[in-house]
């Protein structure tokens, strides 16, 4: 049965045209208690998601829907290492990766911790070497300097925890990015860099992604270039990738590579061997509390009764407001300037995940699937685009994240920051009637400019402190939002096919451009490309 023939869809249906209008205003004024009522404590994350346009009944109907589709089921069914990837043929298992306790998890019938065991001893002992200054280069000097090359997942979340634990790095290192094929991303990374003080790190899962091998390459030759020859590459370069085979083909000894499997997708990677950038920079103590982190945001999920599950509450919020009120994105606002790659990360992690239009069984869907997602930090977003946010025409639900204590206690910079995440949800939810205005003495010719409808809905997270584990906590929250929108849209999360197109028609333009030819079965690519061909 499809997800539009469940009657628990269609109950929802109907329940939303007698909802779809009730004022935020209202249901807070007849529930004194809304405001702690719909409020969720898990581990380090506190969620208030009263702001949003539902009723008791709404989260019971919605949480019937999660049960319906069988949310427990496929949850179980992805820790126990199951092949969920079904265009795949694999287990999906991050979970295990940041597995603390000490139960096995199988696929295939092999348990796989000891081998994730044994690549987090190889991490921990190689980072802590960098981070002592016992890693030499090849004139002898300490390496300070490390770059990592990827792209995607290989790189969207070494870069976001990075930056999202900064304050807990290793200030004497300078890690660095390189993800674009564009060579002004290589030449502004490595522009002040002493080669003989610097270590690449070439992250891929499939060692094959062109933008990471081109760059790999040219770093092979600055390294070169500035006087060290081929047996010093080994000091300078390492792999982080599941392809052997082709590590060895590019010329990195299978010695410098740290491994990981098949059954980690690529945007679930980050407390892979492709966190060895994050374990560098903050250590492998704080690197640990990152994983004990996930692994609570793990047990939570696994275990908390569906209508007390963080991660299940907001992803039927989610599908309430894309499928029946047909929002078509999501904002994600972290009060926290520290998690300014935050919207990034998940921007890939949901749209690659859940951009798919067709389900598990290849049967086009009839429903709205992932939403765009994307965001910015606040302030720095309310003198930008909010002013859509609160007048505009779309209904853009909102996740506001901040923390509760700051990291660097400046000033009133906290309070002030505060003040205004909780300012900006209150707004959106309530608004300014013409009534307030009036009563103000607003001039009626700017009554209708100065009206904010309100009724927009918002979620706030709030963490005690920025921390390792409370990182941990809120990437694992929002990975398993995605999971469970997935099984609700009946989609495969884990694949990523609509990438593919693109990589195989720039291959043949790329030859087209080499040779400067300028023929294509297309009048508009055969016109651009002849502007390269003079
Ligand atoms: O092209 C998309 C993609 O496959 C992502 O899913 C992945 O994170 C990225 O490319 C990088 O892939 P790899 O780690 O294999 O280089």
């Amino acid at each position: 049965m499809t997800l539009t023939d469940l009657p628990e869809w269609h109950d929802l249906e109907n329940h939303f045209t007698t909802v779809q209008n009730l004022q935020l205003r209202d249901l807070f004024a007849n529930d004194p208690d809304r405001g702690s009522r719909l409020s969720l404590q898990a581990g380090d994350l506190y969620l208030d998601f009263s702001k949003n346009r539902v009723t008791d009944e709404t989260l019971a109907k919605l949480i019937a829907l999660a049960k319906a589709c069988g949310i427990e089921s496929t949850r179980d069914a992805m820790f126990a290492g199951v092949k969920i990837n079904t265009t795949e043929q694999r287990a999906v298992l991050h979970t295990a990766l940041r597995n603390t306790s000490d139960q096995p998890v199988y696929t295939d019938g092999i348990d796989v911790m000891s081998e994730i065991h044994t690549e987090l001893k190889k991490m921990s002992e190689f980072s802590d070497n960098i981070r002592d200054k016992k890693l030499l280069g090849f004139d002898g000097r300490p390496i300070k300097n490390v770059v990592n090359i990827g792209i995607g997942g290989s790189d969207l979340g070494p870069v976001m925890v990075t930056e999202a634990l900064k304050y807990y790095s290793d200030r004497s290192l300078q890690i660095r990015f390189i993800s674009n094929i564009d060579a002004n991303n290589f030449a502004e990374v490595t522009r002040d860099l002493d080669p003989a003080e610097s270590l690449f790190i070439i992250a891929s899962k499939t060692f094959t992604t062109d933008e990471t091998m081109t760059n790999a390459l040219t770093a092979r030759e600055w390294l070169l270039a500035s006087g060290a020859v081929d047996t010093d590459i080994a000091k300078h370069f390492v792999a982080l990738s599941t392809n052997t085979e082709k590590v060895t083909e590019f010329g990195i000894d299978s010695a410098n590579m740290f491994v990981f499997w098949h059954w980690v997708g690529g945007r679930y990677s980050l407390t892979s061997a492709i966190g060895l950038s994050i374990m560098i920079a903050i250590g492998p103590e704080h690197f640990k509390e990152l994983l004990e982190g996930f692994y609570d945001m793990d047990q939570h999920f696994k275990t908390a009764p569906l209508e007390n599950n963080m991660p299940v509450i907001l992803a039927m919020l989610g599908v309430w407001y894309g499928n029946f009120f047909g929002a078509e994105t999501e904002a994600i606002l972290p009060y926290d300037q520290y998690l300014h790659r935050f919207p990034a990360y998940f921007q890939q992690g949901n749209m690659e995940s859940n951009g798919k239009s067709v389900t598990k069984s290849g049967e086009p869907v009839r429903y709205k699937t992932g939403p765009v997602v994307w965001g910015e930090p606040g302030t720095n977003g309310q003198h930008a685009f909010y002013q859509l946010l609160h007048q505009g025409t779309h209904l853009i639900p909102a996740d506001f994240i901040g923390t509760i204590e700051p990291l660097n206690n400046i000033g009133e910079h906290h309070q002030k920051l505060t003040a205004n995440l909780l300012a900006q949800t209150k707004a959106l939810a309530f608004g300014k009637t013409a009534l307030e205005l009036e009563a103000e003495g607003v001039s009626s010719e700017l009554i209708a400019h100065k009206t904010f409808t309100g009724n927009r809905p918002t979620n706030t997270i709030l963490m005690t402190k920025l921390t390792p584990h409370s990182l941990g906590q809120l990437i694992a929250l929002y990975e398993h939002k995605i999971f469970v929108q997935g099984v609700i849209w009946d989609i495969n999360s884990f694949d990523q096919w609509g990438v593919e197109l693109g990589k195989v028609l720039a291959t043949d333009i790329y030859q087209k451009l080499k040779e400067r030819g300028s023929d294509a079965d297309d009048s508009s690519t055969a016109n651009l490309l002849k502007r390269f061909s003079s």
